[in-house]
């Protein structure tokens, strides 16, 4: 990851197109709460990327870019590309990406990747996109995507945060999505949604490791319990609920895997603790 410490002041110069990067515009900004925004960049036809991967975002910062892992939020095949950011007060990145406005310019990698596709599954009846905070975000990519429900029967979207209020996409992933004039039909009788809250009463309380181990999540969701012959597990979180959730997959029997070596369940970091 290209690192630059900088003092958090926007930068309004025009960017230069540099080798590694596309210089996109931005179209769309949303504030949902004092810690998280959507962002919605151009995308040059260029770009191609597999639903779930992730790619470079940032800004140019004192001559040079300043750029953090970002997974992509929009459908591979959307004419624009989104994201889903936190916003650390200090982070030399995110306390100046948050004051972006529609028409700056941000910087994309030309390069997308990341283990959380498709392909490093091997088949299988149900698909668990388990995410806790901005881990969501790849896996809003994929339930935009028609091969998801084409291989798979149920597509178990679970976004556990700390607050309601941190549920951004609730309101997506429940009425719109479903409702697509384009998706709906094939994804509104496979789409599951489950949203928990882990630090104030809501209707899904807890974290989603101890709803996995209560059975709580399979009964509010009218499926069984995890069984690798039958259910596949993408997991996007912070480093100790990957380390739990992959601890309990692993206690069951289940194998990581990659697109080079399909498994049972895939994993990727939200972020990374500094
Ligand atoms: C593969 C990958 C994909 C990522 N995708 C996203 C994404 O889609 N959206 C996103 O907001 N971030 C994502 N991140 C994190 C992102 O790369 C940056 O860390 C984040 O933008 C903050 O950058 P910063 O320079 O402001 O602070 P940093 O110096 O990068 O981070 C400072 C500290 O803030 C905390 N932190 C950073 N990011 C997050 C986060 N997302 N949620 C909670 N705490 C966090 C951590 O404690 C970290 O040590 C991803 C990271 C990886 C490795
Ligand atoms: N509204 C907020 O307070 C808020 C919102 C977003 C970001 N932030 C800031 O961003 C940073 C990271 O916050 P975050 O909320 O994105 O990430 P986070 O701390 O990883 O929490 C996200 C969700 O994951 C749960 N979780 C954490 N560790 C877990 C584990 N080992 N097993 C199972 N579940 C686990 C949390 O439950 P628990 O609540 O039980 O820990 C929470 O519901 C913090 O520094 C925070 O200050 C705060």
């Amino acid at each position: 990851m290209t690192e630059t410490v900088v003092t958090p002041e926007p930068v309004k110069a025009p960017l230069k197109a540099s080798g590694a990067f596309f210089v996109e515009k931005v179209t769309y900004v949303e504030h949902w709460t004092d810690e998280l925004f959507t962002l919605r960049t151009t995308r040059d036809p260029a770009l191609r990327f597999a639903s779930g991967q992730f790619v470079m975002l940032g800004l140019m910062a004192e001559g040079k870019p300043l750029v953090r892992a970002y997974s992509i939020v929009s459908a591979y095949y959307a004419d624009e590309l989104e994201f889903y950011s936190i916003k650390v007060q200090d982070g030399p990145l995110t306390s100046r990406l948050q004051h972006v406005k529609v028409g700056d310019e941000v910087l994309v990698g030309r390069k997308p990747t990341g283990t959380l596709v498709l392909d490093g599954l091997r088949p299988g009846k149900n698909l668990y996109l388990l995410g806790t905070g901005t881990g969501l975000a790849p896996f809003l990519s994929l339930a935009r995507d028609p091969e998801t429900y084409e291989r798979y029967e149920k597509v178990i979207v679970t976004h556990t945060v700390r607050h309601a209020a941190d549920l951004s996409y609730r309101r997506y992933l429940e009425h719109d999505l479903p409702n697509d004039p384009d998706l709906g039909e094939i994804v509104a009788p496979k789409l599951i949604y489950y949203p928990s809250v882990t630090r104030e009463p809501f209707v899904h309380q807890g974290r989603i490791t101890d709803l996995i181990q209560s059975g709580q999540l399979f009964r509010d969701i009218g499926l069984p319990s995890f069984d690798k012959t039958r259910d596949r597990v993408m997991l996007c979180g912070g480093p100790s609920v990957l380390a739990d959730l992959k601890k309990l997959l692993l206690e069951r029997g289940y194998e990581e895997g990659s697109v080079a070596s399909p498994g049972d369940f895939v994993l990727e970091r939200a972020f990374v603790e500094t």
